[in-house]
């Protein structure tokens, strides 16, 4: 529904989600919410020293730079809190990256409060890097306690 309002743009996505009514977003959301986790690609290149600072970030934040953990509203693992906190786990590294650098470049603008983009603005390019990687590589069934 974000695609077809123009609050998340994307030239990919936009021709698809226009094509749908409302009761098919809903239809396509409920499938693939049903179908098995399959482990994230695009972490496995990256060092630990760039793991270790995904992962600080992601459980501890850094309260230097004013940075929140992750874990805080993605719960632990990025699994995902309720419905308002997406499960971001084992998502490809390419896609969280891309992301964040959207809501950094004022691109995506769709969340409440724009708490992610108050967020992203903070990280910097290697945090946004380090971040990706470090979820890409969680299991999100394992993190939801499967
Ligand atoms: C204050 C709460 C909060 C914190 C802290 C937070 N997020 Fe989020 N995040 C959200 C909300 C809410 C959304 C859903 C936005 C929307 O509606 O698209 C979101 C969405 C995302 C998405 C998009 C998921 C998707 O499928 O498109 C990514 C990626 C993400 N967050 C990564 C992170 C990372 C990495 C961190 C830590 C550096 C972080 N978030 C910290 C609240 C938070």
């Amino acid at each position: 529904m974000i695609f077809k309002e123009g609050r998340r743009q994307s030239a990919t996505m936009m021709p698809f989600a226009n094509m749908l009514d409302d009761q098919q977003v809903l239809d396509v959301a409920a499938y693939y919410s049903q179908l098995e986790v399959t482990p994230g690609q695009g972490g496995d290149k990256a060092d630990e020293a760039l793991l270790a600072r995904g992962e600080q970030l992601a459980n501890r934040g850094d309260w230097d730079a004013y940075i929140v953990s992750c874990k805080s509203c993605h719960g632990p693992g990025g699994m995902g809190v309720g419905s308002d906190f997406p499960g971001i786990a084992s998502q490809h590294a390419g896609y969280i990256q891309a992301q964040l650098q959207a809501w950094k470049d004022e691109e995506r603008s769709n969340d409440p409060q724009n708490l992610m983009g108050s967020i992203a603005k903070r990280l910097s390019d290697d945090d946004i890097q380090a971040v990706s990687a470090w979820y890409a590589r969680q299991n999100a069934s394992q993190a939801a306690g499967e």
